[in-house]
C-alpha cells in the first residue's frame, strides 16, 4: 500500500520551536511559512550525496542544497574525514594553525583577484569584513550596492530612508527595525545593468564612496560591458569595488563569477560552497587594499578554527580536482532542458532561466498572487513526490541521472495537477496547505 505523506513531526518540532527561537529558524529562508507549510518538510534527519531524509522519515532529491552551500554533495566523503581528522587532532584556537597559510595560499592560487586572504564564518560576515576594509582603505563612509549580502546593519541601513529599498534583492519588506537611524543615507542602491544609475550615485557623492558591492549575476544575466563598465566607474571615482561571490564562488566557475565573466573587482567574497556545509567565509583581494586590513580591529576567536579550515581545504581542493563547476553546469543544462520541455508540454505559463549550475523556475501568471499560489504547489506536489524543491535550483556534484529523473517526471506530473488547478479557476481549490508566505513583513 502507498505510504501516506506526512510531515507530522516537522509540524511539532516547529510549533516547539517558535516558543523557544524568536522566528523559529535561524536563517530566514527556513521558515516554514516560506514552503508548503502542512506538506513541505521542515526539519531534516539526515543528509547524503543529493538527497535527505526529513525527521518523518521521507526521503528527498534536495534541490535546495543548504541554500547553495553544498556544491559537491551532502556529508562529502572527502569533506567529512578532513574535518573529522581535524576534529581529532583539536580546533587550535591558543595559538595560530597552519591551515590558515595553507588555505589562505591555495585561495589565492585559486581565486583571480586574490593576493590576500582573511577569514571568518559566514557570506554576510564576510561582506561586513570587506566593507570595513574599504572604508578603512579608503577613508570614505558610503556604500553603492545592487544583490543581496545578508542581515548586517551597513547593508540593512539602505532601508531606512525608504523601507522598499531592498525589495528587489531576494527578500521583499525586509524591515530595518534596530538599525542605528544614524546610518540612514550611508548605503545607496543603483541598478543591475544600469551604468547611468551607478554613475548618478557616484556623482551625487563624490570623493564619499568607499565601495561598490555587488553581486555580478544571480537569476539576472549582466549585458554585454555592464561588468567592465562598474569595474571602470569604480576605478575613476576611487571606489573599491567588492563582488560578493557568496553564491557564484566555486559554482559558476572555480573562481567564481570574477573568472567567468573576466572582469577583476578589488575585494571579493566567499563562503557557502567553500566549504560544502561547513563554516567558512572569506574575503580576498588585492593586496594595496588588503593589506590596511592590519591596522583595523577585525578579530574573533572562531574565525580560524581547524574543523572549518580543513573543510575549506577539502572542498576547495576537490571542487577544483572533479571540476565542480563544470559538473554542476553539465547537471544543470539536463535540468534546465527537461524542465523548459515540461513546461513547454503544459498549460502553466511559466519559465526556467538564468544560469545551468543554479537555475531559476518563474510563474508567469498576470496575477501575483496566482503566482504564489502556484508556487505552493508546485512545492507541494514536488515534495509528495519526493523532491524538495524552490523557484531556485541548486544542483551538487553528486546529484545522479536518477536523481534528475524522479525530479522531472514529479515536475511532470506536478506540472499536470497545476495545470488542472489553472483550469478549474481557482489555484487554492488544490492546496493542501496556506499560500506561502514570501517576503519579510508577512511573517511578522
Ligand atoms: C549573495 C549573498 N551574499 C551574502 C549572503 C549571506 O551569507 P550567510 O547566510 O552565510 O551569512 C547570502 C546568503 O544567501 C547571499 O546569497
Amino acid at each position: 500500500m502507498e505510504r501516506k505523506h506526512s510531515v507530522a513531526e516537522s509540524l511539532r518540532l516547529y510549533e516547539s520551536a517558535l516558543c523557544c527561537i524568536p522566528g523559529g529558524t535561524h536563517l530566514f529562508g527556513r521558515r516554514a511559512e516560506l514552503m508548503a507549510h502542512g506538506v513541505s518538510p521542515v526539519y531534516s534527519d539526515r543528509q547524503r550525496g543529493g538527497r535527505f531524509w526529513d525527521v518523518d522519515g521521507n526521503e528527498y532529491v534536495d534541490l535546495m542544497m543548504g541554500a547553495g552551500a553544498v556544491l559537491l554533495g551532502h556529508a562529502y566523503p572527502a569533506v567529512v574525514s578532513a574535518v573529522r581528522e581535524q576534529a581529532a587532532r583539536g580546533t587550535g584556537l591558543s595559538v595560530n594553525h597552519p591551515l590558515e597559510v595553507e588555505l589562505a595560499e591555495l585561495l589565492i592560487e585559486v581565486l583571480p583577484c586574490a593576493e590576500m586572504v582573511r577569514l571568518c564564518k559566514g557570506g554576510g560576515e564576510a561582506d561586513l569584513l570587506a566593507i570595513r576594509i574599504a572604508r578603512g582603505a579608503t577613508g570614505r563612509d558610503k556604500v553603492a550596492f545592487c544583490g543581496y549580502h545578508g542581515w548586517h546593519d551597513w547593508y540593512l541601513a539602505a532601508n531606512l530612508a525608504d523601507e522598499s529599498t531592498l525589495n528587489s534583492y531576494l527578500m521583499p519588506g525586509i524591515s530595518p527595525t534596530g538599525v542605528p537611524r544614524g546610518l540612514a543615507g550611508t548605503t545607496i542602491p543603483f541598478e543591475f545593468n544600469n551604468l547611468d544609475s551607478l554613475r548618478a550615485v557616484l556623482e551625487a557623492n563624490e570623493g564619499e564612496m568607499a565601495a561598490i558591492i555587488m553581486e555580478a549575476c544571480r537569476s539576472y544575466k549582466p549585458e554585454p560591458g555592464f561588468l567592465e563598465g562598474v569595474r571602470e566607474l569604480a576605478t575613476r571615482h576611487g571606489a573599491v569595488l567588492i563582488f560578493d561571490e557568496v553564491v557564484t564562488g566555486f559554482r559558476l566557475a572555480l573562481g567564481g563569477a570574477q573568472e567567468y565573466f573576466g572582469v577583476l573587482p578589488d575585494l571579493a567574497t566567499y563562503a557557502k560552497a567553500i566549504s560544502n556545509g561547513f563554516a567558512l567565509g572569506v574575503v580576498v583581494g588585492r593586496r594595496e587594499v588588503m593589506e590596511p586590513a592590519r591596522d583595523m580591529f577585525i578579530s574573533s576567536v572562531y574565525w580560524a578554527e581547524a574543523t572549518g579550515l580543513a573543510a575549506g581545504l577539502a572542498s576547495v581542493r576537490t571542487m577544483r580536482q572533479v571540476g565542480a563547476a563544470e559538473r554542476v553546469g553539465e547537471l544543470g543544462r539536463r535540468f534546465m532542458d527537461g524542465l523548459t520541455a515540461v513546461i513547454e508540454d503544459s498549460s502553466v505559463p511559466a519559465a526556467c532561466g538564468g544560469y545551468a549550475p543554479f537555475p531559476f523556475l518563474s510563474f508567469r501568471h498576470e496575477d501575483a498572487a496566482v503566482n504564489q499560489e502556484l508556487t505552493t504547489l508546485y512545492m507541494q506536489e514536488m515534495a509528495k513526490r519526493g523532491v524538495f524543491a524552490h523557484t531556485v535550483n541548486y544542483l551538487c556534484v553528486e546529484h545522479t541521472g536518477r536523481d534528475l529523473e524522479q525530479v522531472l517526471e514529479a515536475a511532470a506530473e506536478s506540472f499536470e495537477v497545476m495545470g488542472r488547478a489553472l483550469d478549474s479557476g481557482d489555484v487554492k481549490s488544490l492546496l493542501e496547505c496556506p499560500v506561502r508566505q514570501s517576503g519579510f513583513r508577512r511573517l511578522v
